[in-house]
């Protein structure tokens, strides 16, 4: 812990490796304009205005130089703002930014920036590109959970629509409609899954190193790290998430996102 708080020294990892398929850009996602800049330029600095991290450690597509110019122009960016802050006697503090290259997967993308995180750090917040509307109080409260002593946290939100499961239809029933429902979940003890998520480093270091011996199903079963820590049988709790930080997925999320910046409740700095 440092010794002048009970804050632990606090990396935040930000995951932009992937491929944006289902934004259908074809170009990988953190490069879709959004609001004048781009996705990772607005997940960068909702990171930096939050002032959590010691480090962000950016994963983007291995070789992707025009990713790796727009980290390093972020990194002037925050270096601009320091010396500004600096002379008007604010101390804020400049994070170091480190950017690796990603996996195939999301969770490879997180193991390799979990293996490029500087020595010292205690807590790391795994951080998707793609919620480039985070607010910062989100990274708060789940910081909060962390230095309160939890050793995972996730934000989560309530789900408003009914959820059911269902199966594939066999036989006559397929002449009628192509799933069956099986059940009704309990929606009151429902909630949708958000970033950033904070852990102890060294449970999901532990816990990523349980999941390198996954099968291929099992592995893409994986869609979080909550999940992996679960797996380890330890607690994960859950803060209240946002609904600005919604996943930009489908071009529909592209349009909500521009329309959050551009309307009248438009920044980041609004809670939902
Ligand atoms: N991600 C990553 N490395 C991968 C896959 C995903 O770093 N190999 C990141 C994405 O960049 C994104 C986050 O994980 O910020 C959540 O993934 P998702 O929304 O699925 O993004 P993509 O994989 O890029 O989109 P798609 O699945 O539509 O191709
Ligand atoms: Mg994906």
């Amino acid at each position: 812990m440092n010794s002048a708080s009970a804050t632990p020294a606090t990396a935040v990892i930000v995951v932009a490796a992937g491929s944006g398929q289902r934004l259908g850009y074809g170009m990988p996602k953190a490069k879709v304009p959004l609001g004048g800049d781009t996705i990772l330029t607005h997940a960068l600095r909702g990171v930096a205005a939050a002032g959590v991290a010691q480090q962000i450690c950016v994963a983007i597509p291995p070789g992707d130089q025009e990713l790796q110019a727009l980290c390093e122009s972020f990194v002037a960016e925050i270096q601009a703002a320091h010396r500004l802050n600096a002379t008007s006697g604010q101390a804020v503090q400049l994070p170091v930014v480190t950017v690796v290259e990603g996996g195939a997967s999301r969770a490879e993308s997180v193991r390799a920036a979990l293996a490029a995180l500087l020595p010292g750090t205690e807590a790391v917040l795994v951080h998707d590109a793609a919620r480039a509307l985070t607010p910062e109080a989100v990274f708060h409260r789940v910081a909060q959970s962390l230095a309160a002593g939890a050793k995972a946290v996730i934000p989560v939100i309530p789900v408003v629509d009914t959820v059911k499961t269902v199966e594939r239809t066999t036989g006559d029933g397929a002449a009628i409609a192509p799933e069956l429902v099986t059940g009704t979940a309990a929606r009151e003890s429902l909630r949708a899954v958000q970033t950033p998520q904070g852990f102890e480093l060294a449970t999901l270091r532990r816990a990523h190193e349980a999941a390198g011996g996954f099968d291929g199903g099992q592995a893409a079963a994986v869609t979080d790290d909550a999940m992996l820590v679960e797996l380890l049988g330890v607690p994960v709790h859950a803060v209240r998430g946002a609904s600005q930080s919604l996943k930009i997925t489908t071009p529909l999320d592209l349009i909500i996102a521009e329309g959050l910046l551009e309307g009248p409740l438009g920044t980041r700095w609004v809670e939902g």
